[in-house]
């Protein structure tokens, strides 16, 4: 049974990307996998300390950070995990800085000894995860996709954590209505991206 994990970096209760992610969830469960949702929210993450402590430990696994939180949990998941749904909302065009924060403590994921301009990614040569991107935002989807930096991020962590984006939802036109529901149409569309992960 393939192993999902969803890790949600918005702040809001049943916003829409708690909507997507909801509709990509049941979908996956329908077809047999098995979904386990993250909600950045509810995990205390330190900041980065970039002491780069875990980065000088040599290997495939992700090193070892001198903070003691719940990121340790979660990269235990991310280890046992087949695919990823990575999701944030577009704040100041940027991923919110909750899913900043947890993506910064990928850094484990990086092996860079003092004695090296820049890292080596753990994961660049072991067999490929995939990944799905979910993101919103108040401007037009198909410029906020482009224009901001939230799609870049989004795929950057992707490929730390070892996974291959296979597809992106970027939803826009969405801020002008405090419970803003998601049509027929975009549920269908975040249902076919999430069976990419299969
Ligand atoms: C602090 C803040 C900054 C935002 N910045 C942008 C932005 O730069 N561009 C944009 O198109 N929408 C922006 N928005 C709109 C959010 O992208 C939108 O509210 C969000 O996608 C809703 O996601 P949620 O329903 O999961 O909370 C911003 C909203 C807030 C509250």
């Amino acid at each position: 049974m393939a192993k999902i994990l969803v890790m949600n970096g918005s702040y809001r209760n049943n916003g829409i990307t708690d909507q997507v992610i909801k509709t990509m969830a049941e979908e996956l469960e329908t077809d047999g996998a098995e979904v386990e949702t993250i909600l950045l929210r509810d995990y205390p993450i330190e900041f980065c300390l970039n002491c780069r402590e875990c980065t000088q430990q040599p290997g495939n696994l992700p090193g070892e950070c001198v903070q003691h939180d719940t990121m340790q949990e979660l990269i235990n998941k991310i280890e046992k995990s087949d695919s990823f749904i990575l999701a944030s909302p577009t704040n100041f065009g940027s991923v919110t800085a909750i899913f900043q924060r947890f993506m910064e403590r990928l850094v484990v994921y990086a092996y860079w000894p003092w004695n090296m301009n820049a890292p080596k990614y753990r994961k660049a040569n072991v067999v490929k995860k995939k990944a799905v991107l979910v993101s919103s935002c108040a401007a037009p989807g198909f410029l906020g996709r482009w224009i901001y930096g939230t799609r870049k991020q989004l795929k950057t962590t992707a490929q730390t954590i070892g996974a291959n984006t296979v597809g992106t939802i970027f939803m826009g036109l969405i801020a002008k209505d405090p419970h803003h529901r998601l049509s027929e149409k975009v549920q269908a569309k975040a249902r076919a991206l999430a069976v990419k992960l299969l």
